[in-house]
């Protein structure tokens, strides 16, 4: 029998018996379970081999909710709070006492946020504790962005993933931090750059692993396909020279009009909202096929752009 179900009632009921239960959100598929229970932080871990000095983030049902998880909020976190949760924002703040060390590799701070799903919401709203809950694939590998992917992953380690749908964003959330009352970008995401700044100005971005080298996100190769994938500006370039290979590309809008070759496109009428919720279904896909290498193509650095290329980049070997 499948693991995938739309019975929100049944995952209450396994989420309160300590048992890891697979999410939907906006962005990606999440692999939650109690923050307040050993058990299921533990086996979340374990399920996704993912190392314990990697922090987990925090899902709650409102702003309201951060009291209990963070001591201090920064005046423009507050008003970031306002204008984006629910939303595909993460912010990580001063952690109050009662969260586990677990959750934050023992850190002083907590990543949290409030995802904006509605059926995530209303299984929030009905449990008494937040669920802590890291992408739901295996640790480097691409994250899932249908309940399908989740279950092609974990069928056999966990008992049941919350269908809802596919993830309208696709990408993960964007991480903001703060040094002192000063907010910084520590992972480029789903909310663009740009937005933000509309709302609390000029923003510094340490996205690099140079800069951030303790948050996973940020290892230089993660969201990555088994296949071996390159990233560049001009693809039917490329192509020459893998010729006699079996070829996958992702493009963004243009096609590149050869017949030889595995091609998806993003978004046909240019959109980087379409582009990026089709990002990660288009490489589990490729991924499928048995292809000799994935070719996909560079965005523009604007907007999404930016954080589309980010993944990319991770997903690749070269550029
Ligand atoms: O969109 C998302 O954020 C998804 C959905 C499920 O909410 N979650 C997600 O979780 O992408 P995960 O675990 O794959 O990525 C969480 C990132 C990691 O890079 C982790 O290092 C960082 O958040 N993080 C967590 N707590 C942190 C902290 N206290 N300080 C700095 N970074 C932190
Ligand atoms: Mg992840």
């Amino acid at each position: 029998m499948s693991i995938i179900s739309k019975d929100i009632q049944k995952a209450v009921a396994l989420l309160t018996e300590e048992n890891v239960v697979a999410i939907p959100t906006e962005t990606v598929y999440g692999l939650a379970g109690n923050i307040f229970s050993e058990k299921a932080i533990k086996s979340i871990f374990s399920t996704k081999k993912r190392p314990f000095f990697n922090p987990l983030i925090v899902h709650i049902p409102s702003i309201e909710s951060l009291d209990g998880i963070v001591t201090h909020i920064p005046e423009k976190a507050k008003v970031l709070a306002k204008a984006f949760w629910p939303g595909a924002m993460t912010l990580v703040l001063k952690k109050h006492k009662n969260i586990p060390d677990l959750i934050t590799a023992g850190k002083d701070t907590v990543a949290v946020r409030v995802p904006n799903h509605p059926v995530t919401l209303e299984l929030l709203k009905q449990l008494p504790f937040p669920l802590a809950a890291p992408s739901a694939n295996p640790f480097g590998s691409i994250s899932p962005t249908k309940a399908k992917h989740v279950a092609n992953y974990f069928e056999n380690d966990i008992k049941m993933v919350l269908d809802g749908g596919a993830c309208q964003n696709g990408i993960e959330s964007t991480i903001i931090g703060f040094e002192g009352e000063k907010p910084i970008i520590y992972r480029l995401g789903a909310l663009a750059l740009e937005d933000i700044e509309v709302v609390i100005g000029k923003i510094e971005v340490k996205n690099k692993k140079e800069d951030k080298p303790d948050a996973p996100g940020m290892l230089a190769r993660h969201y990555a396909p088994k296949t071996t994938t390159f990233l560049v500006d001009d693809v039917a370039n490329e192509i020459t020279k893998h010729i006699g290979k079996k070829i996958g590309v992702i493009v963004f809008e243009k096609s590149t009009n050869n017949t030889n070759i595995t091609e998806f496109i993003l978004s046909k009428n240019g959109s980087k909202q379409e582009a990026a919720a089709k990002l990660y279904d288009t490489m589990h896909t490729l991924d499928h096929l048995n292809l000799d290498v994935i070719i996909a193509e560079r965005f523009a650095e604007d907007g999404l752009g930016k954080s589309i290329n980010d993944r990319l980049q991770r997903a690749t070997f070269s550029s």
